[in-house]
């Protein structure tokens, strides 16, 4: 049994009210249905918790495969896209998704409408999120006309049967994606659909986030350490005293920073004490009861603060990820008895996601004082997690080994 202790740096450089050194050991890892009982109580923040646990495991999939490569997820858009299909299963299908998805834990008999109530709640507009998840469907399908009722029903949004002439499809796609992304995800797909595309479900989620306080410098080209040897140079925010929320975990060896955005939102900075390669330490404990103890331990604390500036964008087809979570027998025989009673298959599950943050905010700081204060600067491989406070919903997870290397928006 692993216990987590996040022990709270309050050192000599830090505001004299925390001039002790405090240590809280955070709960044990006991059996996770019954932590969760405990610690999210509401449908909402039920449905939010398994949607990062859900998220999280996506995630380590992509991260173990390749320790060096940029990850870059949004739970929410997959998890819809899973649930709309998982209308279409067989129960016993459906029993396989829901285990992916952690509704197993839920006992929720109300999920889809949990779902799609918390889907509206994060995709307020003064959050700056924004997501999109539909399921299209091979023209050569006869489509139950059920399944597509019942899915915008519960969804609002209805399921659409493609024509069956690529560059005609594919322009309907990516039009669709681009309108309800407020225009930020372009070209969704970027190649023409395969022949046999079958049941096609996408998830795309686009985040323009706005600091509560405005960094004074941003934009200056700074060095970022890839490795021991290898710098590149990004863009980069700074401030000298900005205002967090602070913790050191000793034991996963890292810095942990929450910075305030707008719509009640807030970026969680996961910085490892040393320049690494191999971040796997710090995400084998990424889970939805780590963060919520994490933003419960935190303290508030002025730091100089400096982050790259974030634009990327990120594709993936998540499907074999899926395959790796347990979801082989799902692939390659889904009982998709309430869409068609043909044999259809899901071949991909596509996903795209941007994120645009730079030194914006609503407020400047009034940065008066002079001081030493303790340094938080983002310039090493890090993890950071973009999570919407009311209900707890990691919105994004990102993994930023070298922020060179993300497609550029
Ligand atoms: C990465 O770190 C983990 C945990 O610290 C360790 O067990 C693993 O062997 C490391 N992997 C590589 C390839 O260095």
């Amino acid at each position: 049994m692993k216990v987590l202790a996040l022990v709270l740096f309050l050192g000599a450089v830090l505001s004299p009210a925390f001039a002790q050194t405090e240590e809280f050991p955070v709960e044990e890892e006991g059996s996770p249905a019954e932590e969760e009982e405990e610690l999210f109580k509401t449908p909402a923040a039920k449905m939010a918790a398994a949607a990062t646990n859900f998220g999280f495991n996506l995630y380590r999939q992509l991260a173990y495969k390749d320790l060096s490569s940029n990850v870059f997820l949004s739970p929410p858009s997959v998890a819809a896209a899973l649930s709309q299909l998982s209308l279409g299963c067989s129960p016993s299908t459906e029993k396989q998704l829901y285990k992916v998805l952690q509704y197993h834990l839920l006992q929720e008999p109300e999920l889809h409408t949990t779902l799609k109530n918390l889907l509206s709640a994060i995709s307020d507009p003064g959050k700056g999120f924004k997501t999109a998840a539909r399921i299209y469907l091979e023209r050569k399908l006869r489509v139950k006309l059920d399944y597509l009722n019942t899915v915008e029903k519960e969804y609002g949004v209805r399921p659409k049967v493609l024509v069956g002439n690529p560059r005609v499809d594919l322009k309907d796609v990516n039009d669709w994606v681009r309108q309800q992304t407020g225009g930020k995800i372009d070209r969704f797909l970027s190649a023409n659909l395969p022949r046999n595309i079958g049941v096609l479900p996408l998830g795309a989620a686009y985040f323009k986030g706005q600091w509560v306080n405005r960094f004074s410098q941003g934009g200056r080209p700074q060095n970022f350490k890839v490795d021991d040897l290898r710098s590149v140079s990004v863009p980069m925010m700074s401030e000298e005293r900005y205002p967090v929320k602070l913790g050191i975990e000793s034991n996963l060896r890292c810095k942990i920073a929450q910075v305030p955005m707008q719509g009640d939102v807030s970026m969680l900075l996961f910085l490892p004490d040393e320049v690494s390669q191999n971040l796997t330490q710090i995400e084998e404990s990424l889970n939805a009861e780590f963060i919520h103890d994490i933003v419960t331990l935190l303290q508030p604390v002025d730091v100089s603060l400096t982050l790259p500036a974030l634009k990327l964008s990120y594709t993936t087809n998540l499907l074999p990820t899926l395959a790796d979570l347990g979801l082989q027998q799902f692939i390659s025989t889904p009982e998709l008895v309430k869409i068609t009673s043909q044999q259809a298959k899901v071949n991909s599950l596509h996903h795209k996601v941007a994120l645009e943050v730079t030194e914006e905010g609503a407020q400047p700081l009034s940065n008066m004082a002079r001081g030493l204060y303790m340094a938080f600067h983002v310039d090493r491989p890090f993890i950071f997690v973009v999570r919407e406070e009311t209900s707890g919903t990691t919105l994004f997870i990102g993994r930023v080994m070298n922020p060179s290397k993300f497609q550029s928006l």
